[in-house]
């Protein structure tokens, strides 16, 4: 998977991630520019792994971007980056911008936080795939579920720590047990590395989306579970769905018991909200919107992360 039209030594070895769309399509740029015959080119995600020479692994590789230099000595990160655009003479003045003052600390921040977004449209090395506990899709379903019951959680405990109405704490009393039983049964299901990893936030959105509406009185909080629980009972009933297009046996069998249970008990929290509540004025209906558009953008988070 290493490619160069030149018959010398390269004045560059470069590695970069072939699996990653975006990673692909910037070295497809540079690889158009004048000099770039002079460069090797590995494809770490298809390569055979001894073409990525001493000293690189294909996960170090896949992680981060590295070149070797001509004497063979690797440069990853930004400085690898910084190396490859001094070797092409239409980028070689980048090059020498990003060693300039403050800019490897900017640009290795900078290449930092896309690193940690890569995975949001990366697919996982098959390496990786290979070691999920389930299939990727349900990893995802999972995680997803990890933070919505811990949200869930936290959701009636911002209520309660806001209402002083007896019905109201009676009714998330009831509730919050129901949901520390589903985040059990999730973790049981889902090995601590693949949890996400957003714990806290999903903690701090709950308590918000629990304790906000309590401010207004009970009717809002009311609303607010009916929003969160109509949008829960679809989640789960997806992912129920995707269970039963798969192969059968006793594990995902069991799995899908508990995702039932779950979404059995969430149609109750829902219908419980519904007749507790009066209906609810335009204020209250719109905060409910919002509650149910947050929790699908909050899932497409919790899938990855
Ligand atoms: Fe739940
Ligand atoms: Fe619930």
């Amino acid at each position: 998977m290493s490619t160069s039209t030149s018959s010398h030594a390269p004045a560059l070895t470069v590695y970069f991630d072939g699996a990653c769309p975006v990673c692909s399509r910037e070295m497809a740029l540079y690889r158009r520019q004048p000099g770039a015959e002079a460069c090797v080119w590995v494809d770490a995600s298809a390569c055979a792994e001894p073409e990525l020479g001493p000293g690189l692994t294909r996960e170090a590789a896949l992680a981060r971007f590295h070149v070797r230099r001509a004497d063979g000595e690797l440069v990853a990160g930004t400085r690898g980056f910084a190396a490859l655009w001094r070797a092409l003479p239409r980028t070689a003045w980048l090059g020498r911008v990003a060693a300039f003052g403050p800019m490897p600390m900017l640009l290795d921040f900078g290449y930092r936080v896309f690193l940690a977004l890569r995975p949001l449209w990366r697919p996982l090395p098959p390496a990786a795939a290979a070691a999920l506990p389930w299939p990727a899709v349900t990893v995802g379903d999972l995680r997803s579920d990890h933070a919505g019951e811990a949200g869930a959680v936290q959701i009636y405990r911002g209520v309660l720590a806001v209402t002083r109405d007896a019905a109201l704490r009676q009714f998330a009393e009831h509730h919050l047990a129901t949901e520390q039983a589903h985040l059990e049964l999730v973790l049981a299901h889902l090995p601590a590395p693949h949890r996400s990893r957003l714990l806290p936030a999903w903690r701090v959105a709950g308590w918000l989306t629990g304790a906000l509406p309590a401010l207004a009185g009970p009717g809002a909080v009311y609303a607010t579970v009916a929003a969160v629980e109509t949008f829960v009972d679809r989640h789960y009933a997806e992912q129920i769905a995707r269970l039963d297009a798969m192969p059968a046996d006793d594990r995902r069998a069991a799995l899908r018991a508990d995702l039932e249970r779950c979404r059995l008990d969430e149609l109750q929290h829902r219908d419980e909200a519904l007749a507790a509540g009066p209906a609810p004025g335009a204020w209250v209906r719109a905060w409910a919107a919002l509650v149910g558009r947050g929790s699908a953008a909050a899932v497409a988070l919790a899938r990855r992360f």
